[in-house]
């Protein structure tokens, strides 16, 4: 390959994927806190990280599967704990976002870990509207946030989080599903999420990451789910296939995400192409960019490696704004300058 794996170099005479415009809607703001931020906040905080530095830490981004992450991930969400630091995660999230070319953000957080840390949702949610107000004014970009139910822990706990957030609901745009998946499957949750929906939050859920496509079909059966986070094991089950196409639910695909957590082999054998070949909706995503090894145009790159061309990957950023909650005028304005970036090849 003659490309760089941040999606920097494009081959001789193409853009760099990071000039096309793209949404991004697989996100965990708790997945862009970097080594060097983690170890400033935890100063500021007064919290000893259990790791001697950065290096050290970044030595440990070594993954044998969901979970050995999740561990690692949730230790270094302790250092989070005012207002201002979800502000300062989420702008310094942006500005790499902004650079990648992304104008649309629909961005998780799991408030039931930042619980157990002593900071409640009120505060999380300010922090990170902060940051969406300097995004908007600094780099046009646009999007607003979806709280998750972290499904590892008591439906008692999901349920205690929704009367949390009933009052600010009018602040978030949806509702998500992430965290341990295997054990963990989506019918525990469906009156969660028709509560939710009471609120007039829009539903997405992670299903098959790692558990089987059944999963899958739980989240959109039971949970009434728009999109599918990941849904990468929809490609083992061909009735499923065909529904995701015939009802176009799009899936939020996060192909650095799949390869650092074991969920494929390897990029060759990521199921995207045979995805889009089916006829889904795919997007393309980031997930956990500081853990994964890149952020959203590296993850583009990686899609292009896997044989994707220019107008195929902007197909799939054109898909990313068709499949976000933005509202019809944002979504025309972000699909028309995706046809003159294709215009312009
Ligand atoms: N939380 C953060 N990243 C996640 C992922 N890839 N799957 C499930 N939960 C997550
Ligand atoms: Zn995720």
């Amino acid at each position: 390959m003659t490309t760089s794996s941040d999606g920097s170099t494009p081959p001789p005479g193409q853009p760099s994927l990071r000039t096309l415009p793209k949404a991004e809607l697989h996100l965990h703001i708790e997945g862009t806190l970097e080594p060097e931020l983690a170890f400033q906040l935890a100063e500021r905080n007064g919290v000893v990280l259990p790791f001697a530095d950065v290096d050290d830490l970044r030595a440990r981004y070594d993954f044998s599967d969901l979970q050995s992450f999740l561990d690692l991930y949730y230790s270094c969400m302790t250092v989070l704990r005012s207002a201002q630091d979800f502000t300062d995660l989420a702008v310094a999230y942006f500005a790499r976002a902004a650079a990648d070319g992304v104008q649309h953000v629909e961005m998780f957080f799991d408030p039931q870990v930042h619980a157990a840390n002593g900071v409640d949702a009120a505060t999380v949610i300010a922090g990170l509207r902060a940051g969406f107000a300097v995004a908007e004014e600094r780099w046009g970009i646009s999007g607003g946030l979806i709280v998750c139910i972290v499904r590892d822990q008591p439906v008692a706990s999901a349920d205690a989080l929704l009367d949390e957030i009933a009052p600010l609901a009018h602040d978030l745009i949806g509702i998500g599903l992430d965290s341990a998946e295997v054990g963990y499957p989506p019918l525990l949750f469906e009156d969660v999420f028709a509560r939710a929906a009471g609120l007039g939050l829009r539903r997405v859920a992670h299903a098959g990451e790692e558990a089987p496509a059944d999963y899958v079909w739980q989240a959109l059966r039971l949970l009434e789910v728009e999109r599918v986070d990941h849904g990468i094991r929809s490609i083992d089950d061909e009735d499923l296939l065909a529904h995701l196409a015939t009802h176009r639910v799009p899936l939020t695909v996060c192909p650095l995400s799949n390869l650092r957590l074991r969920a494929v082999a390897d990029l060759s054998m990521h199921p995207l192409r045979a995805l889009v070949d089916a006829g889904v909706v795919v997007t393309v995503n980031s997930d956990d960019p500081s853990y994964f090894g890149g952020y959203i145009a590296a993850n583009y790159e990686a899609v292009a490696e896997m044989g994707f061309d220019h107008r195929e990957l902007a197909a799939l950023a054109e898909n990313s704004i068709t499949a976000s909650f933005a509202d019809a005028a944002r979504k025309a304005e972000l699909v028309a300058a995706v046809r003159e970036w294709v215009a312009a090849l």
